[in-house]
């Protein structure tokens, strides 16, 4: 977890850090610090601790920061080891003080390395597993090793997950960056540097980006980054073209970055089919056949899969429960589904005809990515469905097809997990085409439905005022039960999930089917039951399921779609959806509401919905 960022070169230093942490934060915001480096003066440094204001906190405490300062670390954190305090906060130092890193990641030998040192008698000061690695630089300093040489060395010492960035008092202008496993980007200009661990953080600063791999090594100067891979031998430089702008990754006049995001979803799905429907001559055109642009697996491997498993976590999961269906009922593959946190340590059975679908909006999620790297090893093919151009999923694997949500900064996922579903199904529509089992009007049809989809996302934001009445009408409540079936049990696992993350509420996600067999004893006069009940195929046993609650006397509140008075009759609250054209694109459209739902309870409880507490946006931990 965690968020780097560094950069030399220039007069704005302080500034230009400060502002790339604020664009980090939803990677962690137990505490903030920054260290900054002026020639033939001591590092100067600031740590704050003050949960989701420590940025503004540490921004109000820079009087005493030195002007000439020309280069500097910054650091967001997320706890892992060591409680949020300012003595836990990075930047940490060695025993000197005049060397100083940030770091994401985590450091699985820090015990073992920090009884070696503390035997070699280094201080340390805090109980994180970061402030080991200054004092393990420090100690092959002090053997005559360059800082390069003694972050390179030190490297080799380490087990586990790190991106760092390394500055030493007596180096003015050099930062020395490494990583293995967390990510780490890098930006220059004609006479600055920077690193950081995402592209969003340089948008604006950068002329030039680069990405760091894994166990490489980059030496940072004002307008010059030199890389090199373990062996130390030079790597080319590629520039990797971002097209993101800086716009996409503020406000834009919302009150926050989620309802923005949400607000974003119908241009988001857009561009998510963008290119890939083939339009058929004719007018008016209709669709004709799917294109997949990133695609590196040919049709012919396609063809041979004969077993697919989806892995991922979170809202990405939910994602990948649709692409269940998708593909079982179009391709006729079967399909398995894990949460990704379990799938590698399960002995799953797969071959080189196996897909494995490993779906993450960042990219960088621990968890799937490691679970990607042991279908890999065990000669599967791997599809990532990621948001993040490069990261490090998207180019581990064999194949991908990215999201083009735009940067997502509101900790719980909205636009990336409806581009989500729209990717996994046009990837569910295009394995049955490659199968031919499509008769063209039938895929012309479904791809007509999936091109109507922004125009019904969008009717269904439109419709927010509604849910916010429902949301203040419910504000009182504190337990809700979400029910589902078919496509309808994902969204209801996302609406309760969306619910937890940032309202702190109570919320369970069942498939309505199964609450029968247990959680039924929960209801009780006052229980609040969400359910969705659009037209979906298993629609009337869902009524029924809704009919057993209200027996027991649960407030009922359904999701239907407009019209359907016969659903309303049932319901005592009602969140209307336009109805999709077919069943199993229905939850890009149903879970809209469940988002605003979560979105107006979490504001009406005074919440910060951009960053809840406890969470990061991107889990880099296992
Ligand atoms: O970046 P990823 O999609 O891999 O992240 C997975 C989960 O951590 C993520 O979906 C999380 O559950 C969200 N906060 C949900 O809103």
């Amino acid at each position: 977890m965690c968020g780097i960022v560094g950069v030399t070169g220039g007069t704005e230093v302080l500034p230009n850090l400060l502002d790339s942490l604020g664009r980090l934060e939803y990677r962690g915001y137990d505490s903030a610090g920054v260290v900054l480096g002026a020639a033939g003066l001591p590092l100067w440094r600031r740590r704050r601790a003050f949960g989701t204001k420590s940025l503004a906190d540490l921004a109000a405490d820079t009087g005493t920061a030195p002007p000439e300062a020309t280069w500097g670390l910054g650091h967001v954190r997320w706890a892992t080891h060591g409680r949020p305090s300012e003595t836990n906060a990075h930047p940490h130092t060695d025993c000197s003080g005049r060397l100083a890193l940030v770091h994401n990641g985590i450091i699985e030998n820090y015990l073992e390395l920090g009884d070696h040192l503390s035997a070699l008698g280094h201080q340390m000061a805090s109980e994180t597993d970061t402030e080991v690695l200054a004092h393990l630089i420090e100690q092959r300093m002090s053997e005559g090793a360059g800082l390069e040489d003694a972050v390179a060395n030190s490297m080799t010492e380490l087990r586990g997950a790190f991106a760092l960035a390394v500055v030493h008092a007596d180096e003015p202008g050099l930062i020395v960056a490494a990583r293995r496993v967390s990510p780490l980007v890098l930006g220059r200009t004609e006479g600055s540097a920077m690193v950081a661990s995402d592209i969003p953080a340089l948008l604006g600063k950068a002329d030039e980006f680069f990405v760091l791999d894994d166990d490489q090594l980059a030496v940072v100067r004002p307008g010059s980054i030199v890389v090199t891979d373990s062996n130390r031998n030079e790597i080319p430089l590629q520039p990797r073209v971002v097209e993101w702008d800086l716009q996409a990754a503020e406000r834009g006049g919302f009150d926050d970055f989620m309802s923005k995001e949400i607000h974003e979803q119908p241009t988001a799905i857009a561009d998510t089919l963008l290119g890939r429907l083939l339009p058929s001559a004719g007018s008016p055109p209709a669709y004709r056949a799917l294109h997949l642009d990133e695609e590196r697996l040919s049709d012919e491997e396609l063809r041979a899969v004969d077993k697919v498993f989806v892995v991922a976590c979170g809202s990405s999961f939910h994602a990948g429960l649709v692409a269940k269906h998708a593909i079982e009922h179009w391709a006729r593959l079967p399909v398995e589904i894990d949460v990704a946190s379990e799938f590698r340590y399960r002995d799953p059975v797969l071959d080189s005809n196996t897909l494995v679908v490993a779906i993450s909006q960042s990219g960088e999620t621990v968890d799937t990515l490691q679970a990607a790297r042991s279908a890999a090893a065990q000669r599967a093919k791997v599809l990532a469905v990621t948001n993040v151009v490069d990261s490090s999923m998207a180019r581990e694997s064999d194949a991908v097809l990215y999201t083009r949500a735009g940067p997502e900064i509101g900790v719980a996922a909205t636009k990336t997990h409806l581009t989500q579903i729209i990717a996994l199904e046009i990837l569910a529509l295009y394995l049955a085409q490659v199968r031919g089992l499509f008769y063209p009007s039938e895929l012309a049809m479904l791809l007509g439905a999936l091109g109507s989809l922004p125009e019904k996302v969008a009717r269904a934001i439109e419709r927010g005022g509604e849910v916010e009445a429902v949301a203040q009408r419910l504000a009182g409540v504190r337990n809700f039960f979400f029910l589902g079936r078919h496509v309808g049990y994902p969204v209801a696992l996302e609406g309760a999930l969306k619910l937890k993350e940032i309202s702190y509420l109570r919320a369970e996600g069942y498939p309505a089917g199964e609450l029968k067999h247990g959680p039924i004893a929960l209801i009780e006069p006052g229980s609040v039951v969400v359910a969705v009940a659009t037209r979906t195929p298993l629609w009337e046993k869902v009524l029924s399921n809704v009919a057993e609650v209200r027996a027991r006397g649960a407030t009922v509140v359904l999701v239907a779609n407009e019209g359907d008075d016969e659903t309303a009759a049932l319901a005592d609250e009602v969140l209307w959806v336009p109805a999709a054209d077919s069943p199993l694109l229905a939850p890009v459209i149903d879970v809209v509401p469940l988002q605003l739902l979560a979105y107006h309870l979490a504001r009406a409880h005074g919440n910060d919905v951009d960053r809840p507490r406890n969470l990061a946006k991107t889990v880099t931990v296992e």
